[in-house]
């Protein structure tokens, strides 16, 4: 495993790779790593990927200052959870490689993010499609692997993989969860203790709203999960949708052939966690 900080070498050894007849799996972090990230990792390495892992904390993709100077970065400690993957290189970039000039890009992601994220971190989207353009463009990948933890995210990379054409093939990886229920995730590091003990709840809320699928409409489920998080002493609800795999419209009746996905945003205090849950 080799750290690179900058494009060149990283065309250089992508290259060489190629070269040898290999594929290239790329795997965009923002670090802090966890095992949901590990688990696309594993998943690349299972589709013998030589496999880029970058890690970079896109300031384009974050709404909110705060957020941004609090989210938690941690290198000499993700470099060790990366040993022992499979990976070949971790692209470490300081900011001025990736956005030598200010990016004033504009996608056009409408109507995927004009709903949920988009709607609630404005701007967030075009973020992320102006990084991950970057990074795609540095790695050339033959694949790219994403979380489904971040669905709306997944389903943004899809259309600006068609709307530039590109031949990557993206592949959505599965939402790993702790113990208790809680999707993983870099912000729950975040958490006092009191939260990260509270936080199973949302999950929980999202099953049960799953198993009562049959007896209420999507409007009745809607209802439910608000109350249920908003009465929670330490939890405020800011969205929880019930939408299409695809578009991600709201669902307004069960009668529908398309896949549903539940998906939610919380606040525990200023810590923001988003989770979701199909409903098969
Ligand atoms: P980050 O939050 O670090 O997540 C990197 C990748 O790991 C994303 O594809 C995310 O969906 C996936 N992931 C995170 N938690 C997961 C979990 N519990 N189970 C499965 N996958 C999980 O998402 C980003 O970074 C950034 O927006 C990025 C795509 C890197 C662009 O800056």
């Amino acid at each position: 495993m080799k750290q690179i900080n900058h494009i060149p070498p990283l065309q250089k050894a992508v290259s060489d790779a190629r070269e040898k007849g290999k594929t290239i799996g790329l795997v965009p972090t923002m670090g802090a790593l966890h095992k949901g990230h590990i688990s696309l990792i594993n998943t690349a390495e299972k589709n013998g990927d030589f496999i880029v892992v970058s890690i970079f904390v896109n300031p384009t993709q974050f709404n909110n200052p705060d957020d941004l100077a609090r989210y938690p970065r941690d290198l000499v400690s993700d470099l060790r959870m990366l040993v022992g993957h499979g990976v070949e290189i971790v692209f470490v970039p300081a900011v001025e490689e990736m956005y030598p000039e200010a990016d004033t890009r504009q996608f056009d992601l409408s109507p995927l993010d004009q709903v949920m994220e988009g709607k609630f971190r404005p701007g967030h989207f075009n973020g992320v499609a102006q990084i991950v353009s970057r990074l795609f463009e540095a790695v050339q990948p033959d694949r790219a692997y994403f979380g489904q933890k971040d669905f709306q995210q997944l389903a943004v990379i899809r259309k600006l993989v068609d709307q530039l054409n590109l031949d990557i093939e993206i592949i959505g990886c599965p939402i790993i969860r702790e113990a208790d229920g809680l999707a993983m995730s870099s912000r729950n590091q975040l958490l006092t203790p009191e939260q990260r003990a509270a936080a199973p709840h949302i999950h929980a809320v999202l099953q049960k709203a799953r198993a009562l699928k049959n007896s209420r409409s999507p409007r009745e489920l809607q209802a439910m999960v608000k109350e249920a998080i908003n009465n929670h002493p330490l939890m405020q609800l800011e969205y929880f949708e019930i939408v299409d795999d695809q578009e991600l419209k709201p669902i307004v009746s069960w009668d529908n052939s398309a896949n549903k996905v539940g998906c939610i945003a919380v606040h525990l205090s200023e810590i923001r966690l988003i989770d979701n849950i199909y409903f098969h």
